[in-house]
């Protein structure tokens, strides 16, 4: 086989990373590709699921003995400690690896450590290749554990005039098939779903992830939590199912907000705790408003239909901007048609302090 560059060899471990996206959590997704001494592919391997083999390990495991003086390229450093799992960096040492590339340093400090342990045992070490490439891979693990909450994605529906649903209060269906299968997709890569009591006493969703087609249900299936200040939640609601696990967050326990509603940093806090790294905010427009007004959401994924209505709820409500100057400006990241809709995404930029 050809050799390849470790850039090249890079590419190939972040492409491996994406594959357990959804799957890993609380763990990030890695990707790593093993050379040996003439830089022949020996070895590939990624971190498929929480207490399964780290990447390392699975291409460890391939290359055998091949292994032997040539250089593992890792998306994350690897780690350092005993989890389910041993050290990487030890594995690494013990199979003679004289090379680590590793494009992102890790920010978990109980599993960080890895370069200096493999330096200290002689191993050559260079961090940073193609940083940026595996730092958007692993957006929402890095900065979960970078700042102690979930990464937080805000996904809505809407008429090309931002209306939610008709004047008479329907709105099924706004957008079309594709996109709510689109929807599902999203739904399975991340670990909790949340929603307010309003949409859980209005519309009575599942929240799971699933195939729209048949009903079956998706294998891992995200937390649903829902935002209920004082516990209206009915006992037959549908996200009570069974289907998944539920959480009706509530003021009691996790704590209240000066308006008596529940905390959501407190609750994206909890969530963080509970092994959330990325979760989606599925509605409704009160409870998005006010997770945009406290700056908690990292990304929005609109779903906009060409429809218009010229009446009703609109998708958002308030978000704590009265004038125009303080509009919430967003940098467009992406926007693809998804059947007949238009899927825009979208980051908030940072306001200043
Ligand atoms: N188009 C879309 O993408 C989309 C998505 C979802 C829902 N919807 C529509 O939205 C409608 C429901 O609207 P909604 O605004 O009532 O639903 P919501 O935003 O899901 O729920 C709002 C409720 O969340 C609770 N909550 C708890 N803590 C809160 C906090 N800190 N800040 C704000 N709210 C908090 C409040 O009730 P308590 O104070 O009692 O806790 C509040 O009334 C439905 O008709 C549904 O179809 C549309």
């Amino acid at each position: 086989m050809a050799s390849v560059s470790v850039d090249e060899a890079m590419r190939r471990a972040i492409a491996l990373a994406a594959r357990g996206l959804g799957a890993t959590s609380p763990n990030p997704v890695v990707g790593c590709v093993l050379l040996d001494a003439d830089g022949e592919v020996v070895g590939e391997g990624f971190h498929a699921y929480a207490g399964g083999p780290h990447a390392e390990i699975v291409a460890l495991a391939q290359a055998g003995s091949r292994a032997r003086g040539g250089t593992a390229v890792v998306t994350l450093e690897p780690c350092d400690h005993t989890g389910r799992t041993g050290p990487c960096s030890h594995a690494l040492i013990a199979a003679g690896v004289a090379r680590v590339v590793v494009a992102v340093p890790d920010p978990n400090p109980v599993a960080s450590g890895g370069a200096a342990t493999l330096r200290a045992a002689g191993v050559q070490v260079e961090v940073g290749v193609r940083a940026e490439e595996a730092e958007a891979g692993n957006v929402a693990w890095l900065t979960s554990m970078r700042r102690g909450w979930p990464y937080l994605i805000w996904k809505y529906a809407a008429t090309l005039d931002g209306r939610s649903a008709a004047a008479d209060g329907t709105s099924m269906w706004i957008t079309s098939e594709a996109s709510r299968i689109d929807v599902h997709a999203l739904r399975g890569t991340v670990d909790a779903v949340i929603a307010g009591v309003g949409t859980v006493l209005a519309d009575d969703p599942r929240l799971t992830a699933r195939n729209l087609r048949d009903g079956t249900l998706a294998i891992r299936q995200p937390l649903r939590v829902v935002v209920d200040s004082s516990g209206r939640t009915p006992a037959q609601a549908r996200v009570r199912d069974g289907a998944a696990r539920t959480w009706v967050a509530t003021a009691a326990e996790v704590g209240a907000g000066p308006d008596g509603r529940v905390d959501l940093a407190a609750l994206l806090a909890e969530l963080h705790h509970r092994g959330v790294r990325a979760a989606l905010l599925e509605g409704g427009p009160t409870l998005a408003g006010a997770f945009l007004a406290a700056g908690l959401v990292d990304r929005i994924v609109g779903y906009v239909a060409p429809k218009l209505l010229g009446a009703g709820p609109t998708a958002l409500l308030d978000a704590g901007v009265t004038t125009i100057a303080d509009a919430i400006d967003l940098e467009l990241t992406d926007v693809t048609q998804v059947g007949p809709d238009l899927r825009i995404t979208a980051l908030p930029r940072k306001r200043e302090a």
